[in-house]
């Protein structure tokens, strides 16, 4: 234990309701008595979450913490933000539900703020609830549109549980043992830190993307669906592609018959800091856009985006999803959009995320087991070895950072196949004083490892 340091959150207004629902340990024992056991919780201790307010969470206790990992990549512009609660308020009291079977206008008018937003042709939107099931009808478009059957995705990603995308996701821990992934081919990752080629090779990019030709003329007909691809892969460790890799990558499925689809789930909605998509930052326009998380600021909210050319294929039959373009929803998914432009959050992503990684670099150079620290804008990772040689994965260090910053009063993710990683993605609205407080607090949980 560090005695000499404390690290302070940073002063903030908000004071919480007193608590007065039932008991941590009667919570605990009754989500374990009627909850499905899959549903793993994060600390040895786990962590009981009752209130939140923009970039902090509170306890049932009244204690604060930074939320420094947005819900997973999920809150956006803040929690309980007022204009996003009070667009879900007002609309809640007008009507909540409608469907798509009759005309509404807050399906309309987010779909054109939504295509707004999106480059080239991608106008035509559904709107579906989860990123899983937005994957899954990128999925049934891309084979509709093309004809083809085969789908490439890239190793060590993740495209959500449903089960036809459990095919796409590509860890071993997140697949079940069961048929799923049939017409599924994964091609290489490209991985700057692990993989063959490094960052200092310009030409990575080309030579990752040469492993997509060689995978669909080796394991398809020739002829694939699509290609799928996170613009950052997240859960697998907020891998960021080297330059050119998307655009060599798409040139080749192209060649092959397949539409390319960005997976937007985490990266998008500003948080790379560099573009609104993290697909603009590979330069490239895909063909299918999935988008979830960032989108709803924590409601059940996603999307998939295309061109009209692509949607029309979806006429062949009948689809329908019951709660996909909820006005409820659509109010919140607009106001977000509105609170990302108004509030600068793009921008504001860049500059701490440019703090964060600077102070990260600094630690790395001081720590043997940060191996490696990436990301871009509010999505950073810091990847822990045993030693920076052998690369070996250290989950034993990654974990004790990760309940120690706990301690301190910082929540942060973990990721990567070998749960080595730790993901740091907050609501894009913290402040320079919030990212000190965690690079103080990271330090402190270093230090001590
Ligand atoms: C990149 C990516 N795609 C898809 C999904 C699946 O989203 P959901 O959990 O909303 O089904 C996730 C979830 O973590 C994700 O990170």
């Amino acid at each position: 234990m560090s005695a000499a340091r404390t690290p302070q959150l940073p002063p903030f207004g908000h004071k919480p309701q007193p608590y007065t629902g039932p008991s941590y340990e009667e919570t605990l024992a009754t989500r374990k008595k009627y909850l499905n056991p899959t549903l793993f919780m994060y600390y040895k201790k786990p962590l009981m979450v009752v209130e939140g307010n923009m970039q902090y969470v509170w306890d049932e206790t009244g204690r604060r913490y930074l939320d420094a990992f947005g819900g997973i990549v999920t809150v956006s512009v803040g929690h309980c933000h007022p204009k996003v609660n009070k667009a879900a308020i007002d609309q809640i009291n007008r009507i909540s539900h409608t469907t798509t079977i009759y005309l509404n206008n807050q399906i309309t008018e987010y779909a054109e703020k939504l295509a707004a937003k999106m480059p080239g042709n991608l106008k035509c939107v559904y709107f579906v609830n989860s990123g899983s099931e937005a994957n899954d009808l990128a999925m049934l478009m891309a084979r509709l549109y093309t004809g083809n059957y085969d789908l490439v995705a890239l190793r060590n990603c993740y495209h959500g549980g449903v089960a036809s995308v459990m095919g796409l996701t590509s860890h071993s821990t997140w697949k079940f043992n069961v048929p799923h992934s049939f017409g599924i081919h994964h091609a290489l990752m490209p991985d700057t830190y692990r993989g063959v080629w490094g960052r200092n090779d310009p030409g990575a990019g080309k030579k990752y993307a040469a492993d997509v030709k060689d995978l669909i003329l080796n394991a398809t007909s020739g002829k694939v669906a699509g290609f799928f691809a996170e613009s950052i892969q997240g859960v697998g460790g907020v891998v960021v592609f080297p330059d050119g890799y998307l655009k060599e990558a798409y040139r080749i499925v192209r060649e092959h018959g397949g539409v390319c689809i960005a997976d937007e789930v985490q990266a998008g909605f500003g948080r790379t800091g560099k573009a609104y998509w993290g697909f603009e930052t590979q330069g490239v326009i895909p063909d299918i856009v999935t988008m979830a998380k960032s989108i709803g600021n924590g409601a059940p909210l996603a999307a998939v985006v295309t061109t009209p050319e692509i949607a029309q294929a979806m006429t062949q039959r009948i689809h329908f999803n019951t709660f996909g373009g909820n006005p409820v929803s659509m109010a919140i998914g607009k106001a977000v959009l509105e609170v990302i432009d108004e509030e600068n959050l793009m921008e504001r992503s860049r500059v701490l995320g440019d703090r964060f990684l600077a102070g990260l670099n600094k630690m790395k150079d001081k720590y043997e087991v940060l191996g490696d620290v990436r990301g871009a804008g509010l999505m950073v990772a810091m990847e822990f070895v045993t030693d920076k040689a052998s690369k070996t994965p250290n989950k034993d260090a990654c974990g004790q950072v990760f309940e120690r910053a706990r301690e301190l009063g910082a929540l942060i993710g973990k990721g990567g196949l070998f749960g080595n990683i730790i993901r740091i993605t907050p609501p894009m609205c913290v402040s320079e004083a919030d990212i000190d407080f965690l690079l103080e607090v990271l330090d402190i949980a270093l230090s001590e490892i």
